[in-house]
């Protein structure tokens, strides 16, 4: 059999862990090999085995047939082995360019030949329809772009069976769609790919095989051809998943949260919410769809506190509160579940714990006259990790090693049961497998049932049908119409959300 990559019987123990145990993973050349599991399966670890950042307990790895020792990065890179991780490693103020040859510089006489570089680079990404401008800085192009920045870097590197961990949790449905069509050119000029997702849809449409993993263990290997997302959601998950949400009507009361009038700018002075007006009810969920960078992150960082609003007001429970410190607002009841979870949401070199208490250390029962009560703490941490099912060795275990998705979930957790008037939610669901994405989504629900009010931000269409109440559409800043998901479609909103607006009758303009 053609093998390019085989990962056979890999045991990876981390303290109080075994990440993975007794693994088999085998990669044909020219195929698309899915990997699939729950979160803290084990899915990141067995990559990061293979790229040479751990070293396996147990187990062989063969590369085209041949033993191998992948005892680091750079091994992995000479046996053609890339990886594109979740999380960025660009120097956002280096060039595109720079950021490529990174480590790996062509020099000529002594200086490094940045033009040659730039024009290599520049071959590269017409070649696989990357379009990417090789002298562009980081800092100015879009996460989309800096995705296919390391895709050049592992190609410029050589790159013949590349490794992507969640690489469209990040991007947007229309980048999600340029990112199929680069991984149907890159298996045209003969590469191989594994591809993490908790996307099912994505699987069944790009994925010629696919292979499970279940807390730790191999389940087995099975043809996208001859399965179907129910059965790949119960292999990983061990249960049958429903993928409907469950809800009766909402009973919407008072305002929450009222918008009037709000103007905001970005970094760059430039208006990003327009005269934006807006409310969210007690007991009700609404939805903001729209196209990425049509205002959401701006309007979220204005409701935060984050950013400063120019002009209009925001109002909580009709006082406002625009231009208020975070904390402040944080404290009249409004929790928020931040879209960058390492930038907001965690602390990542502290104990997981500790994370829990972010909002409220500083108030009884976690602390008393500036001194910590650390049992307190450790015991509220232990009960949301419990109850959100937040996969991790111990409660002291640091944020950092905890997987993708169990940090949200545990972000999730805190910001949920501080019960806040109003829960702003963005892209909650984010890197969720599908048994948490249904937990959260019952989660959010709950706090609408309880007379909460809730603003849910997602670019998942089928999220933003299925838990809001009312979906407000924003385009260039300004909601520009609300609609009942009852009685829309995914098409419809889309138009919408490309700026074309109702008429009377409700036809599409
Ligand atoms: N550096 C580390 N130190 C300690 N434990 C770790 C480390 N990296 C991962 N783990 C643990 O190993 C287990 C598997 O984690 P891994 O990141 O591989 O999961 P995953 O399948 O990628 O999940 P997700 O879908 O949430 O990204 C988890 O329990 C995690 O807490
Ligand atoms: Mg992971």
């Amino acid at each position: 059999m053609d093998y390019v990559i085989e990962m056979l019987n890999i045991r990876k123990e981390f303290p109080g862990i075994v990440a993975n145990d007794n693994i088999t993973l085998q990669v044909k050349k020219g195929e698309i090999h899915a990997l699939l599991g729950e979160n803290g399966a084990g899915k990141s670890t067995l990559m990061n085995v293979l790229f040479g950042l751990y070293q396996p307990e147990k187990g062989e790895i063969k590369v085209k047939g041949k033993k191998v020792d992948i005892t680091n990065p750079n091994i992995a890179n000479d046996l053609g082995i890339g990886m594109v991780h979740q999380h960025f490693m660009l120097v956002n103020t280096f060039t595109v360019t720079e950021n490529i040859i990174l480590g790996n510089e062509p020099k000529k006489g002594s200086s490094i030949n940045l033009k040659d570089a730039e024009k290599q680079v520049k071959e590269i990404s017409e070649r696989y329809g990357l379009s990417v401008d090789p002298t562009a800085k980081i800092a100015d192009i879009s996460v989309g772009m800096q995705q296919r920045v390391e895709i050049l870097k592992t190609l410029y590197r050589g790159a013949e069976i590349l490794i992507f961990d969640e690489p469209t949790a990040v991007l947007t449905p229309q980048e999600i769609k340029e990112l199929i069509q680069i991984f149907k050119t890159l298996i045209n000029e003969g590469k191989s790919i594994i591809l993490i997702t908790h996307k099912l849809k994505e699987i069944m449409e790009v994925c010629d095989r696919v292979t499970v993993i279940r807390k730790g263990e191999g389940i087995g290997t099975v043809n996208v051809a001859e399965t179907n997302p129910n059965e790949l959601a119960s292999l990983m998950v061990g249960r049958e998943v429903s993928f409907t949400t469950e809800k009766t009507a909402a009973k919407p009361k008072q305002d929450v949260l009222t918008i009037e009038n709000l103007n905001v700018k970005d970094n760059r002075q430039v208006f990003k919410v327009k005269s934006l007006n807006l409310s969210v009810r007690a007991g009700e969920i609404v939805g903001i769809a729209g196209v990425d960078g049509n205002g959401q992150t701006e309007l979220i960082e204005a409701i935060t506190g984050l950013r400063k609003v120019d002009s209009g007001t925001i109002k909580l429970n009709d006082k406002k509160i625009e231009n208020m410190h975070p904390r402040k607002i944080t404290e009249k009841g409004v929790g928020h579940i931040p879209q960058d979870r390492h930038k907001h949401g965690l602390v990542l070199d502290f104990p997981i714990g500790e994370n829990m208490v972010l909002q409220t250390y500083y108030h009884q029962p976690f602390s008393k006259r500036s001194v910590l009560n650390y049992k307190n703490i450790y015991e509220k941490a232990k009960q949301l990790i419990k109850e959100f099912d937040v996969r991790t060795p111990s409660t002291s275990t640091l944020a950092r090693a905890l997987s993708g998705g169990n940090q949200q979930k545990a972000i999730i957790g805190r910001e949920v049961d501080r019960n806040p008037d109003l829960l702003i939610a963005a892209q909650p669901t984010r890197g969720l497998d599908v048994g948490a994405i249904e937990f959260i989504h019952s989660r959010l629900i709950e706090q609408r049932d309880n007379g909460k009010a809730v603003l849910l931000i997602s670019f998942e269409l089928d999220e933003i049908l299925n838990v809001s109440d009312r979906v407000a559409v924003i385009y260039e800043g300004e909601i520009i119409d609300i609609v009942d998901p009852k009685e829309t479609t995914e098409q419809e909103l889309g138009l919408l959300m490309a700026g074309s607006k109702r008429q009377k009758e409700g036809k599409l303009s």
